[in-house]
């Protein structure tokens, strides 16, 4: 504290030799520069340099973001419900970017200059700021990587259907009038002798169970391996402790994470400044194909408003397969009238870890008195999907955002709950049975109710621990007791099956 910029320019870049070649080689830039825009990129670098300094927050103009020097050198995001380290040295690269920019932008744009003109001077006055930024975060990158290693879990708990507990451990299960209170909010019926057999699929929280229950329990599952895995943190953070269990085993990722709508409707949050969503994403791509199959596929979900810039952020980490356009279904109301063609579609984007992942190709059934070009009855499996879902009549997959009494919605309008039957369609057909599938933005837990329903092992990140006791864990609960709504019907889904949930430390 208390240094001068030059002082802190010295400090940031190491020594005096690389002061003195930095300075060089931004007088020579600066002199290139209009004189009243040489004045204020010196300005804004020195503020922005000075802002930077340990133990200053660095903010945005927008005071979107807004980074803190914490101990051992980890950035703690300020503005997010829990402390957030980012591990990663592009994204303080880039939160700093996107500080330069704000004060260059103005400095480049200012002025008598045309428009090309203000264009070229900003390129160069952003030239400038290159040679310090790189420094900074290649010392970053070296001091950060020990933040690296996986996160510890705090907690850990087991749902598990009764018919997978052992016989002598289920009577005192079934009396735990903790368990008996959560049935009765579940409106699950219990009854006792279709309990005490081995055919009850009533669910177990864990966590409502006596300790030494729970032990015995643990002991006599032995190395049963869950169906599901949920760790409740943000991402970065989670997939971390993920990627040190299940690194390479993942057949099918989904992702559909804030889209980015700068809208404080929904229960996440979802207004970034771009450049800190951008940095956002690439670090949960780049641990998402960590944990993928060399044959494994990524399903990224996404609409117009950050659509292109994800496309290119998705080039950077995998294999483009297939843009998918979902049309979301009929509209009414409101959204008719917009003064524009109306927005009835999202995007997903299809990329492998390879570029031909595994592909089971999927067939639409023939509709009824269907015939071939030629006027024959047709001879194959069915009609094979295209790039356009729910577009026409043979090929129904309505968004239930749009149904008002769907049975599968969870209640929470601020979610948007995603169809089993959408899901079902991605995991199908890039994953077989007993294959593991990940969502790192598991939300009301579409993914992980769709995985247990076609024999899928699942693994699943969120963030909020409250959206988990209140949506998550009930509908995983409800799912384990065998549902009959979403793809339930369709798949024959019958109930019963252990999943396990980790809180991880703070
Ligand atoms: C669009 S919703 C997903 C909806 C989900 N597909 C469904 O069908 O319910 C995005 C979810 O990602 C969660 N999320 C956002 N940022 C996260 C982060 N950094 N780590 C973990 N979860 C996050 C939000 O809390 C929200 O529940």
């Amino acid at each position: 504290m208390g240094l001068s910029p030059r002082e802190r320019l010295i400090r940031w870049l190491g020594s005096e030799a690389s002061f003195a070649a930095w300075e060089a080689e931004a007088s020579e830039g600066l002199s290139a520069l209009a004189p009243a825009s040489q004045e204020r990129v010196r300005a804004a670098l020195a503020e922005a340099l000075a802002a930077v300094d340990e133990g200053a927050p660095v903010s945005t103009t927008s005071g979107e973001v807004s980074l803190r020097w914490a101990h051992e050198g980890c950035w703690l995001r300020e503005e997010d419900e829990e402390p957030y380290l980012y591990p990663e040295p592009e994204v303080l690269g880039a939160a700093l970017e996107g500080e330069l920019r704000a004060r260059l932008l103005p400095a480049a744009s200012e002025g008598l200059a045309a428009l090309t003109q203000g264009a070229a001077e900003l390129a160069q006055a952003w030239e400038l700021a290159q040679a310090p930024l790189a420094a900074r975060t290649g010392r970053e990158r070296e001091r950060l990587a020990r933040h690296d290693a996986p996160p510890e879990a705090a907690r850990r708990a087991l749902l598990i259907s009764l018919d997978r507990v052992p016989a002598p451990l289920r009577a005192a299960a079934l009396a735990c009038e903790a368990q008996r209170a959560r049935w009765r909010e579940l409106e699950l019926e219990v009854d006792p002798e279709l309990a005490a057999s081995d055919a009850s699929k009533l669910p177990l929280d864990t966590r409502l169970h006596p300790e030494a229950w729970v032990a015995d329990l643990r002991a006599a599952l032995g190395d049963a391996q869950p169906a599901g895995v949920l760790v409740v943190g943000d991402n970065a953070r989670a997939l971390r402790w993920l990627r040190a269990r299940y690194a390479g085993q993942v057949q099918c990722a989904y992702l559909d994470p804030p889209f980015n709508t700068q809208s404080r409707a929904f229960a996440y949050r979802d207004a970034r400044p771009r450049a800190d969503w951008l940095c956002f994403m690439d670090e949960r791509l780049a641990l998402s194909r960590e944990l993928l199959r060399e044959d494994g596929t990524l399903y990224a979900h996404i609409d117009q408003h950050e659509k292109e810039r994800l496309r290119l952020l998705l080039d950077r980490h995998l294999h483009y397969v297939a843009e998918v356009i979902w049309r979301i279904g009929w509209v009414s109301g409101f959204k008719t009238r917009a003064k524009k063609f109306i927005r009835n579609h999202d995007t997903i984007y299809q990329y492998g870890k390879r570029p031909q992942p595994f592909f089971s190709k999927r067939y639409l059934p023939y509709p009824e008195g269907y015939v071939r070009r030629d006027g024959k009855p047709p001879t194959g499996k069915g009609i094979p999907l295209e790039d356009t879902w729910n577009c026409s009549s043979a090929d129904r997959l309505d968004s239930i955002q749009i149904m008002s009494f769907s049975r599968e919605k969870v209640g929470r309008g601020d979610l948007t709950q995603k169809n089993e039957n959408l899901l079902a369609r991605m995991l199908e057909a890039s994953s077989r049975e007993g294959d593991w599938v990940l969502d790192p933005f598991l939300g009301s837990g579409t993914t992980a109710a769709t995985a247990l329903k076609l024999g899928r092992r699942w693994l699943g990140c969120e963030r909020s621990p409250e959206l988990v006791d209140e949506v998550i864990l009930p509908r995983l609960q409800r799912v384990l007791a065998g549902e009959r709504y979403g793809i339930s019907r369709e798949t024959g889904w019958e109930g019963g099956g252990l999943c396990e949930v980790a809180w991880l430390a703070l």
